[in-house]
């Protein structure tokens, strides 16, 4: 029996993102939480003809949505504008992440949680500093969602290389995201030397990067005011919290090369030397982890021994612009104590 709890989820990720794990064999327990509508998009979700049982909890339910989850996927809080960046969300989301981890420290301390509001650089060590606080922190429990970044990286990348509907889904294998989920912090590593040698000039390169690093203002500024990434992230969201259900479910990943989260370094296998072959001590980063019954158990670090030269200039400009990030992040949870 496995319980999934989805905080936000009437919101533009909540929604689609439930829809994808009713459809999850996986999941046996849907539990969907919002401020407002959410037992109105569970009636609907109940309806499906999949195994899993869904219920909608209102504002005060909190605690009933959150008892006995197993996995508590959090994408509430308020999207970009056009012109924000995901720093400007700052001052609501960490508060609204460092109230709901809170409650889920409470009603369902063994969960995973899995952080998708923004910006997931700094909310994602808001909810570590405030595990650390309660003293119920359990590093390789709490993971941060980047995996929007590597959909797109995937896309953009045969896309820019002209792959037709087959070479798509080869790109899988051959290209991953490390470092942050914003702007310059994001950083595509190109782990195929055939595949990087097609992007053969440095104006392609540079365009191919920059898109992954930035393509969410694409969506941002085609939304016109209406949002961010909703559907693309649903997808994402899904496929990642999918990874942990089928780690829980001791299953093995069916895609190749593992996915990347952000997490919070020192906790993990590989954390310290992954800190150490980058030449930083920064505490929160994302990189293709391990997974052990739906905990982050490693880290991986061998693809730091192939990165090109490009690649470890951009991961040194992501390195400066994380740390404060990070700081950031840490700072707010300070100021409440
Ligand atoms: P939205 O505004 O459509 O939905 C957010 C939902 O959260 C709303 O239904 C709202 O009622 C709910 N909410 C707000 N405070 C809450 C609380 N305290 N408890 C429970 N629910 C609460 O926003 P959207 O488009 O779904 O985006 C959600 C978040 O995800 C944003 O912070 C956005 O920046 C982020 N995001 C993250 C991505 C990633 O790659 N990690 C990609 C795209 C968006």
């Amino acid at each position: 029996m496995t319980k999934v709890t989805v905080l936000g989820a009437a919101g533009g990720i909540g929604q689609p993102l439930s829809l994808l794990l009713k459809m999850s064999p996986y999941v046996s327990t849907l539990a969907l939480y919002d401020l407002r509508l959410a037992p109105g998009v569970a009636r609907d979700l109940s309806h499906i003809n999949t195994n899993s049982k869904c219920r909608g909890y209102g504002k005060d339910e909190l605690a009933d949505a959150l008892k006995g989850a197993n996995v508590v996927v959090i994408p509430a809080g308020v999207p970009r504008k056009p012109g924000m960046t995901r720093d400007d969300l700052f001052k609501i989301n960490a508060g609204i992440v460092a109230n709901l981890v809170s409650a889920t420290a409470k009603y369902a301390p063994s969960a995973r949680i899995l952080v998708i509001s923004n910006p997931v650089n700094s909310t994602v060590p808001v909810a570590c500093e405030t595990l650390k606080n309660l003293g119920q922190f359990k590093p390789g429990k709490v993971m941060g969602v980047t995996t929007l970044d590597v959909v797109r990286a995937h896309t953009f990348l045969s896309d820019a290389l002209g792959a037709d509907h087959y070479g798509r889904e080869a790109m899988k294998s051959h290209v991953t995201v490390i470092g942050g989920h914003s702007g310059t912090t994001i950083v595509p590593i190109v782990t195929n030397a055939k595949v990087r040698s097609k992007l053969v000039n440095k104006r392609q390169y540079d365009a191919y990067i920059h898109r992954v690093q930035f393509g969410g203002d694409e969506v941002v500024e085609a939304k016109q005011g209406a949002g961010s990434a909703t559907l693309s992230m649903a997808l994402a969201g899904f496929q990642f919290t999918n990874e942990v259900l089928r780690s829980i479910h001791l299953e093995k990943r069916a895609e190749p090369g593992p996915l990347p989260a952000f997490i919070y370094l020192p906790g993990v296998e590989g954390g310290k030397e992954l800190q150490s072959k980058l030449g930083t001590n920064i505490e929160y980063f994302a990189a293709p982890v391990q997974m052990l019954r739906g905990d982050v158990v490693r880290v991986d670090v061998d693809w730091v021994d192939g990165l090109s030269d490009e690649e470890k200039k951009a991961i040194k400009i992501c390195l400066e612009e994380l740390d404060k990030n990070v700081q950031k992040g840490k700072r707010f949870v300070q100021s409440k104590l």
